[in-house]
C-alpha cells in the first residue's frame, strides 16, 4: 500500500487567506521552518495506478497538479483517482469534488449522514450520478471499494462513527445547543487495510475512546487529528470563541490530549494532520514540535508518501 499525503493542514490551509499571524507571515515569506500545508486529504493505492481519495479538500485541484501520481496519462482525458470516500461533510472535506467536475468516471463512497449532506445540496449535482454514482459506506463492516467498472481496488476498508459534530456550516439550522461530539456518523474513521498493512484514520476526533484505543493499537500507520495543540488556543490566539472539543477536535497535548491518549499503543508510525494555523507544532523549531517528536509522533507535510 502506497499513501501519499495530499494535504496536511485543517481547514483554511497554512497561511490562511485571511490570518496576519506570525506564523502565516513566516509561511508566506518562505521561512523553511514554516512550510506552507494545503487542506487535509490523502490518497491510498494498492496497485500505484488506481488511487482511492480520503475526502476532497478544496485545494484539490493545486493538490493533483503537485503530485504526478495524480496526473491523468490516458488521452484525452482521465484520471488514476478511481474513488473517494468521505469521513465528513465539512467544507475542507468535500468542497474538492466541485474540481472533480467533468465527466470523468469515480465512485463516490460516505457514510449515510455525508451523503445525505451531499443529497440536499444540488451544487454536488455537477457531478452527475450517472458518471459519478455514490455509494454508502456500511458502517463498521469491511468493504472493497472499486471502480466504476467494478474492478476492486485491492484495499479492504471499514468506516466507522468517531466522536465528532455535524458539519460547522449546518450548526445554525441544527441549533447551537444540540450539537453534540456523539458518534452518530457525522464524522468517520477509517481502517484501510492492504495484504499484512493496515492504516486507521482519525483526522477529526473529539475525544478517545476504548474502542478507538482498540482500532488502533498494532496498526502500521495512525492519522490522528492534529488541529489544536491546547484546547483554549483559538480563543487565546483571539480567532475564535469556541474550544477545540466543541468544535470536534481534541488536543494534541495535556493530560487529556491526543498524546496522552495513545502514546502507549503500539503503532508502527503516528502522524499528525489537519494541522490548524493556530497549531505551533506546524513550526518546525517550535518547543511544541520538538516535545511531539520526542513524544514518538510526527507532523505529515504535504506531498509525503509512505510505503506501508
Ligand atoms: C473543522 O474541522 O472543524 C472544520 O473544517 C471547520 C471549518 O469547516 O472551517
Ligand atoms: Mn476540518
Amino acid at each position: 500500500m502506497r499513501v501519499l499525503v495530499l494535504g496536511s493542514a485543517a481547514g483554511g490551509g497554512f497561511p490562511q487567506w485571511n490570518a496576519a499571524s506570525e506564523a502565516c507571515m513566516r509561511a508566506r515569506s518562505g521561512d523553511p521552518a514554516a512550510r506552507p500545508a494545503s487542506q487535509c486529504s490523502i490518497a491510498v493505492t494498492a496497485d500505484g495506478e488506481r488511487w482511492l481519495l480520503v475526502n476532497a479538500s478544496p485545494d484539490l485541484r493545486q493538490q493533483i497538479e503537485a503530485n504526478p501520481q495524480l496526473h491523468p496519462r490516458i488521452p484525452p482525458r482521465s484520471s488514476p483517482i478511481s474513488a473517494v470516500v468521505l469521513t465528513n461533510a465539512d467544507v475542507d472535506a468535500v468542497a474538492g469534488l466541485l474540481h472533480l467536475r467533468e465527466g470523468t468516471p469515480f465512485v463516490l463512497y460516505a457514510g449515510e449522514r455525508i451523503l445525505a449532506v451531499l443529497d440536499r445540496n444540488p451544487v454536488f449535482e455537477v457531478l452527475d450520478r450517472r458518471i459519478v454514482p455514490r455509494r454508502t459506506l456500511p458502517m463498521d463492516a469491511w468493504f472493497a471499494p472499486e471502480d466504476v467498472d467494478g474492478r476492486p481496488l485491492g484495499l479492504q476498508v471499514r468506516g466507522f462513527p468517531v466522536p465528532g459534530k455535524p458539519p460547522l456550516w449546518l450548526e445554525g439550522e441544527i441549533g447551537e445547543d444540540l450539537v453534540t461530539d456523539a458518534e452518530a456518523g457525522d464524522v468517520l474513521g477509517l481502517e484501510i487495510v492492504c495484504g499484512d498493512r493496515r492504516l486507521v484514520w482519525l483526522a477529526n476526533c473529539a475525544r478517545m475512546t476504548p474502542s478507538l484505543r482498540e482500532r488502533i493499537c498494532g496498526c502500521d500507520l495512525l492519522f490522528l487529528d492534529g488541529t489544536l495543540w491546547r484546547d483554549d488556543e483559538m480563543i487565546r490566539a483571539g480567532v475564535g470563541t469556541k474550544t477545540g472539543r466543541r468544535m470536534g477536535h481534541m488536543p494534541m497535548s495535556g493530560p487529556d490530549g491526543a498524546m496522552a491518549a495513545v502514546g502507549d499503543l503500539p503503532v508502527g508510525r503516528k502522524l499528525f494532520i489537519h494541522i490548524n494555523n493556530t497549531n505551533p507544532a506546524l513550526l518546525a523549531d517550535s518547543p511544541e514540535r520538538a516535545e511531539l517528536e520526542r513524544r514518538g509522533f510526527e507532523v505529515a507535510t504535504d506531498g509525503l508518501e509512505i510505503v506501508l
